[in-house]
């Protein structure tokens, strides 16, 4: 496991690393009620799509505890308020809406009427997909470790590494485990403007775990494939249409259509969590506009002039016919899509 945690629950109350500060900083902060769980989403203090739903379904029980609800009929209608609440903070990251589902399902499923017993079910709800984070990070790391070789070089773009998941992270998790099988190869990291989630917490987390990282603004990527420096190219998602459009940071699809041109593999690592079935294709799946001065400003400098029109999305979609494959918790899929995502479904326990 990486040596840092970006959720942690301990002794019933929720802590997260505080991305915002990372890498000057490494501090842990404690929310104690659904707003500050919903703006720590919002801020990005929290962020990466499993590391989001892990964070929100702590938040329910946090939420429901600050409404104090006085029977269980009270605590159902709660929990929904909370879910639905925290379910606006942000929307493109399908992990969120997962995790929210399944904490509303696991109550709707209990008949309890103490109070106690239903705090002790979402408990063990939110702990399970904590648990199932962490193996499915595991799990993509071993599929996607057989994709790395000795001597490559391997492009990533944002942050999906430890920071934005429960365990090993979904794109970095085949660099730690074949680095754990002891080999030896480079990684190339996208700053990942305007929020910078490459340089402040891939380089940060890969440096601290003692990896070969290169860091690279985001416009320079192309010219580094050109040089030949990449062999693969692996990101993470935070929502992929049943057709296998991919949502993922902003900068991805240009990265991918680099990829494409200078014929080198491109891969999407993902849980089945991150799979959303009934979203059909990528003009379908919302994608979050933020804030103007996250494009004008840095560290509160100026960068533009002030007031200047600005376009922030914070996803674009990568089509589906520039993916390699997505590495999975349950394998590698390859096209043709539809029918070999349909299949993770199928297999389904
Ligand atoms: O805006 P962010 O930092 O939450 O965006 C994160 C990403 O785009 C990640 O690549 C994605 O969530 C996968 S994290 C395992």
């Amino acid at each position: 496991m990486p040596s840092f945690a970006p959720v942690v629950w301990r002794n019933r109350r929720l802590f997260i690393l505080d991305q915002t500060l990372l890498p000057h900083l490494r501090q842990e902060i404690e929310l104690t009620s659904a707003e500050a769980v919903w703006d720590a989403i919002r801020r990005l203090q929290v962020r990466g799509a499993p590391a989001i739903g892990v964070c929100a379904a702590f938040g329910v029980i946090v939420g429901i505890r600050g409404q104090r609800p006085g029977t269980a009929e009270a605590f159902r209608k709660d929990a929904q308020e909370v879910c639905r609440y925290l379910a606006t903070s942000r929307p493109t990251a399908v992990n969120l809406f997962y995790a929210l589902d399944r904490m509303q399902a696991c109550l709707n499923r209990a008949s309890d009427s103490d109070m106690e017993a239903l705090y002790a079910l979402l408990e063990k709800e939110a702990q399970n997909i904590f648990d199932e984070d962490v193996r499915m990070c595991r799990a993509i790391g071993q599929h996607g470790a057989a994709l790395i070789h000795d001597g490559m070089g391997i492009l990533t773009h944002c942050n999906a590494g430890g920071l934005a998941t429960s365990g090993f992270g979904t794109a970095l998790a085949p660099l730690y485990i074949a680095a754990e099988e002891g080999m030896r190869f480079r990684v190339y990291a996208d700053e990942t403007r305007p929020l910078l989630q490459g340089a402040r917490l891939t380089a940060w987390e890969l440096t601290e775990e003692k990896m070969d990282v290169t860091l690279l603004c985001d416009n320079m990527a192309p010219s580094l494939m050109a040089a030949g420096k990449v062999d693969l190219v692996i990101v993470g998602a935070d929502r992929i249409a049943a057709n296998g459009d991919t949502a993922n940071k902003i900068g991805t699809y240009g990265v991918a259509l680099s990829a494409k041109y200078h014929s080198i593999p491109f891969y999407v690592a993902a849980p089945v969590s991150t799979f959303d079935q009934k979203t059909p294709q990528g003009s379908a799946i919302p994608i979050e506009e933020r804030d103007a001065d996250e494009v004008r400003l840095h560290g509160g400098t100026l960068l533009a002039p002030e007031g200047v029109k600005v376009y922030n999305p914070a996803f674009d979609v990568t089509p589906a016919s520039l993916i390699s494959g997505f590495i999975t918790d349950r394998g590698i899929v390859r096209p043709p899509y539809p029918e070999g995502i349909q299949g993770l479904f199928i297999s389904q326990p």
